[in-house]
């Protein structure tokens, strides 16, 4: 390897990992500490499910705390908090967290929560996320983290699926301009919910405590009177939680991870990707309640033994647009994740980076940015300010680790702007036309990986093998269907164009047209609707609403348009940035009846989309051209 050029080190690692994964996931499964060994590597057993070291036996949060303390780093920093939303910050050393995560473990079991339980954690940017994330993993309980800017029927819907016998929240939420009380949200939600769970343990913050009821805890009291709790054995092929993300239709998918391909994957990626050490700094600037969050915030640096930020702002605003240099001075951060949207947010509002000039960011060494597309403005501008390279990388919910990268441990390689660079060692991305054949380079299609994906990727969906089978693996048989389309070029560089699906990322952050229709639709006025992404320079896309009224109908459309908006706010929630939506006299659909949400998009960007010959009536265009013409002035 050692006179090797990264791009050979690179092909050699893909093609082993491809054509021999067990050996390769083998290996690596060596830096994760077993209490089974796994004998066997993948079990293939039952195509199209697959399960990796289906007979090890580990515990994650053992991995990830106790594991370092037992080494000798117990004095060693795991968790720094940053809030400059609540003016407080603090930190944890591996054995203070440990002990937390113990003893918080011992409140859940104390309130019956075992192996397999499920518990909800519906909690801002706060150290007490993490300790409950990791408590449930030491006990072998089953997280599922519900994102604090869902609404509360949102959150009922993922309450009614994972069906938890505890939920754990916060009492409220700080964003920069108004404290958002979680625990009203929380009670409507289980007013919704056919599902009650035993308790809710509730952490009251000062600036909204909230009442308790007879079903709560409060987080200090139930650990003052706690014991602590060891690390529970788990097979590797337990869940370790579940993630709901937006599919196309409003109901969420719950996304499973498995306790060890995760650990081993993850364990991986922190090196060959991300180029981290032991006990250096890692700061994902993202939300717990997004794989991101869980990923890279908590169990990444974490089973590495690295010292995770967990940031509670804003990139701009609190206080302002150097809020990210000077985290990266204080700390010493080595490698900063994000989505692109906090740089164009940056750029907004510090265009010539005059406030980086303040700030010593000397310890980064490099910037990653997911979640989203990264645009060459924002590529370029980031790169030039920050001196550091730029990494675009791509991957979703699903895989829970990066699918698409420049692996700057393994084998750091040429950045081409626009492309998230190479397929990652365990993933064989094909890109496919509609028959199923490999496109060729350059050439635009689905982008498929073909099956068995690597370890820590979803084997199936909470409770439904069948969605899991038919929302991913049908369309293209042998292969799992990311949504997105791109292509590859003649050097084996993917490029991602946007998902085909109706999933839609705003600000980094991904939601479904589908759950926002839904709303639209319940509306008495309304008898059709459709909700599309619109390109947006800060968020990238927002979404933007067209209704249809029912015959007769006696509105008046801003009375109608601002009870829409509000209705979306209130039932999907504010993060949804749903604030456009106009009324038309048609939409435009195939024949067959299929709103033709791509030329609406493109007759609202102006882009000249080709319109489908399938079109039912080339008319509705004209009235939708002017209506969106009025609407925009
Ligand atoms: N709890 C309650 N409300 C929340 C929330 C939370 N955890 N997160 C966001 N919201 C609310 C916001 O207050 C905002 O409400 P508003 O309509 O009253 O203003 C709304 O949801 C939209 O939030 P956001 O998308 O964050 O927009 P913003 O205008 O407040 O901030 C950015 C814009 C670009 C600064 C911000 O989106 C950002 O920092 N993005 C980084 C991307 C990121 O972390 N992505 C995660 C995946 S990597
Ligand atoms: P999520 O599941 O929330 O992580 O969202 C995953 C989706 O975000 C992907 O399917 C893509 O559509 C989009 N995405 C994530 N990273 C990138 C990237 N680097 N480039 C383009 N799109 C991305």
């Amino acid at each position: 390897m050692l006179n090797m050029t990264p791009d050979k080190v690179y092909a050699e690692a893909h093609a082993r990992s491809i054509a021999d994964p067990e050996g390769f996931w083998a290996e690596a499964a060596e830096a994760v500490a077993w209490t089974r060994a796994p004998r066997r590597v993948l079990d293939s057993g039952d195509p199209p499910f697959y399960r990796w070291f289906p007979d090890g036996e580990l515990n994650t949060c053992h991995n990830a705390l106790d594991r370092h303390v037992e080494a000798g780093h117990g004095d060693r920093l795991a968790l720094i908090y940053d809030s400059p939303v609540s003016g407080s910050r603090a930190s944890y050393t591996y054995e203070r967290l440990r002990d937390e995560v113990a003893r918080f473990a011992g409140v859940l079991r104390s309130l019956g929560v075992g192996r397999g339980d499920r518990v909800v954690i519906y909690m801002p940017m706060v150290p007490e996320a993490v300790m409950a994330m990791l408590a449930c993993a030491r006990l072998g309980a089953v997280h599922s983290v519900v994102f604090g800017g869902f609404a509360p029927k949102e959150l009922a819907a993922r309450i009614d699926d994972a069906r938890p016998k505890v939920v754990v929240a916060a009492s409220c939420g700080i964003e920069p301009t108004r404290v958002v009380p979680y625990k009203p949200m929380l009670d409507a939600a289980l007013e919704l919910a056919g599902h009650a769970p035993e308790r809710c343990v509730i952490l009251r913050r000062e600036q909204a405590p909230a009442e308790l009821g007879p079903r709560d805890l409060d987080w200090h009291e139930a650990m003052s009177a706690a014991e602590p709790a060891g690390c529970v054995p788990v097979a590797a092929t337990d869940p370790l939680y579940i993630l709901y993300t937006s599919g196309t239709t409003g109901r969420p998918k719950g996304v499973v991870r498995d306790n060890g391909g995760h650990a081993v994957a993850l364990l991986w990626s922190m090196t060959a990707v991300y180029g981290m050490r032991p006990g250096e700094v890692f700061w994902t600037a993202s939300d717990v309640g997004w794989v991101v969050g869980h990923s890279y915030i908590v169990y990444g640096p974490l089973l590495l033994g690295a010292t995770t930020v967990l940031y509670e702002g804003k990139p701009v605003g609190t206080p302002d647009a150097g809020a990210f240099w000077r985290v990266i001075e204080e700390y010493g951060v080595r490698a900063l994740f994000t989505a692109p949207t906090a740089f164009r947010a940056i750029k907004r509002d510090d265009p010539s980076a005059a406030l980086l000039g303040e700030y010593d960011i000397s310890s980064l060494r490099a910037l990653f940015l997911a979640g989203e597309r990264l645009d060459p403005d924002t590529y370029h501008w980031a790169t030039d300010r920050l001196g550091v390279p730029v990494i675009d990388h791509w991957w979703q919910t699903e895989t829970g680790w990066p699918i698409a990268a420049n692996l700057r441990g393994l084998a750091p390689m040429p950045i081409k702007p626009g492309s998230p660079t190479v397929p990652v060692p365990g993933y064989d991305v094909r890109v496919l036309d509609p028959d199923g054949h490999d496109c060729a380079p350059g050439e635009e299609g689905a982008i498929c990986l073909r099956l068995p994906l690597p370890p820590g990727t979803l084997p199936t969906l909470w409770h439904d093998d069948e969605r899991y089978a038919e929302s991913y693996l049908t369309a293209f048989p042998g292969h799992y269907l990311t949504g997105d389309g791109g292509y590859l070029d003649e050097d084996g560089y993917l490029f991602v164009m946007g998902r085909t699906d109706d999933v839609i990322n705003v600000a980094g952050h991904r939601l479904s047209t589908g759950s926002m229709e839904a709303v639209l639709a319940a509306h008495p006025a309304v008898a059709e609707c459709a909700v599309i992404g619109v390109a947006d320079e800060l968020k990238g896309q927002l979404p933007r609403g067209f209704v249809v009224l029912k015959s007769g109908a006696q509105v008046d459309p801003g009375a109608l348009r601002a009870e829409l908006v509000q209705a979306v706010r209130d039932q999907v929630g504010a993060v949804a940035a749903f604030k456009q939506v106009d009324v038309v006299t048609a939409l435009p659909k195939t024949r067959s009846g299929k709103i033709l949400r791509k030329t609406m998009r493109g007759i609202v960007e102006g882009t000249a989309e080709p319109v489908p010959s399938t079109i039912e009536d080339p008319a509705v265009l004209d009235s939708l051209r002017a209506a969106i013409a009025r609407a925009d002035g």
